[in-house]
């Protein structure tokens, strides 16, 4: 008889062995390999084959509007891919279950559709009842968008034939099948073979497809990673299920910058832009309580405000705790004992507890002092100036270390009617009418200049 053959794939990065390993060595994930046929079909066919044969071109001779790009209708969409969609690219959105996917690129399909685009969304999660019912929430039904739900891929590919769409949603690729394979849905080589197939239609047609991709916090579907070298461009949507606000960030680009952000908020009729965020991260901010500062933070090019607040409580217990949110701990630490060996400012016997408001994460070292500013206001229990802002990296031996593009940051502050800048010694010299710009060079200078220290 003959032997089935079958290999072990990694489901979160793609790794293939030919034996079953509890950790993949590739990823170091745990429990990932799972086993799959290794189908003799898999290389061989093509479900098109009527293509034109392609033959090289010279580079002076393409015509770059092939490349001029469309809106999607969503100005902070169209920020995060770099100016809007360059046609005929293959899109990745990848994000947790209900964090919006959906939601935003239906919003995407109803603009295009009024714009006299033909749009195909292709749903394996919904029926077609639902999409209608989620696009009368939205507010506008566009009796123009063509849905079709279906997982078969040659489904698809036979509703391009038929519509000719010049832009197409797929929702989401881990439930779309080519039956060719024996592999499960979602599974690495479904996904993969889907997607190569889907970029292949893109390049061909000059349909510009936007693929839905869903991640776990576990990797425990085949995750949008083994894709992200086959698209053109990467999104993630991000945010904090419990709160409203969702960030669509660029992890990939080929036709513009990555790590750009896009703020949107998500409402009852759907997601609504939010084109000034640090409004929108600074309401509900108290100022004349301790332990507030406001810092400062660049997400791709865009500078942003965000609130920084730090709680110390005295606590009964021998070990106090440190307890951080948005922040990494072990930075928290540091800065920790920063303050208290170049500022003699101790944390003693407190529980020290740091959020940053409204569920952001910061990684950037430019928000090192407000950080520590704000944990010195807690301590001491002394609110700080209001209309002050703090940017700067904090080294160990207390100095202030310079940062990167200060003066679109401070441009940003002097916009949301900020008074006082601190920043590091060596930034470039900016005298702006409105905001006073002090610079500092250690820790406890900028402690001084706020008034927590003689
Ligand atoms: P959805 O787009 O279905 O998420 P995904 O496709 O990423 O899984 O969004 C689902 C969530 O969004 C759900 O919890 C309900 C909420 N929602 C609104 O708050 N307002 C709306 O107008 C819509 C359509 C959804
Ligand atoms: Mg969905």
């Amino acid at each position: 008889m003959k032997m089935r053959k079958t290999h072990f794939v990694c489901q979160n990065c793609g790794y293939e062995n030919p034996r079953w390993l509890g950790r993949c060595p590739n990823c170091g994930e745990w429990n990932t390999l799972i086993e799959e046929q290794i189908s003799v079909q898999e290389k061989s066919h093509r479900i098109h084959s009527d293509s034109v044969r392609v033959s090289p071109r010279r580079l002076s001779e393409l015509s770059p509007e092939n490349f001029s790009r469309e809106s999607t209708g969503i100005g902070e969409l169209d920020r995060v891919l770099g100016g809007g969609i360059v046609p005929g690219s293959l899109l990745l959105l990848g994000g947790e279950p209900g964090i919006g996917k959906s939601t935003l690129l239906l919003q995407v399909c109803n603009h295009l559709v009024q714009k006299g685009r033909r749009v195909l969304y292709v749903s394996g999660e919904e029926s077609a009842e639902q999409v209608r019912l989620r696009a009368e929430r939205l507010g506008s039904i566009t009796s123009e968008l063509f849905v079709l739900c279906t997982v078969e891929l040659g489904d698809v590919i036979g509703a391009i034939d038929q519509i000719k769409p010049g832009f197409l949603v797929v929702d989401s690729i881990q439930t779309l099948v080519n039956s060719l394979l024996s592999s499960a849905p979602g599974s690495v080589a479904q996904v993969r073979e889907c997607t190569s197939e889907l970029l292949w239609l893109a390049k061909n047609n000059r349909l510009t497809i936007f693929i839905i991709g869903h991640v776990t916090k576990f990797g425990a579907i085949a995750g949008p990673k083994t894709l992200e070298h086959m698209v053109d461009a990467v999104l993630y949507f991000e945010g904090e299920p419990a709160l409203n606000y969702r960030i669509v960030r660029t992890v990939k680009n080929r036709y513009g910058p990555t790590n750009e952000i896009g703020v949107f908020e998500m409402t009852e009729t759907g997601l609504v832009e939010v084109p000034n965020p640090s409004e929108f991260f600074l309401s509900g901010r108290r100022p004349d309580v301790s332990g507030s500062a406001v810092v400062v933070t660049l997400e791709g090019s865009r500078p942003m405000l965000v609130e920084i607040q730090a709680l110390a409580a005295p606590t009964p217990f021998p070990l106090p705790q440190r307890i951080a949110t948005g922040f990494d701990l072990r930075r928290l630490a540091l800065l920790l004992g920063v303050l208290e060996r170049r500022a003699n400012i101790s944390a003693g016997k407190k529980d020290i507890f740091l959020n940053i408001a409204g569920g952001l994460k910061l990684s950037e070292p430019a928000v090192d002092l407000g950080v520590i500013v704000a944990l010195a206001s807690a301590i001491r229990n002394v609110h700080l100036p209001p209309d002050t802002v703090m940017i700067g990296e904090v080294g160990l031996a207390g100095e202030v270390r310079s940062i990167t593009r200060t003066e679109t940051r401070l441009k940003e502050a002097a916009r949301l009617g900020f008074k006082r800048a601190l920043v590091p010694l060596e930034s470039p010299k900016m005298n702006k009418s409105k905001l006073k710009v002090v610079s500092v060079d250690t820790v406890g200078a900028a402690l001084k200049v706020l008034g927590l220290k003689k």
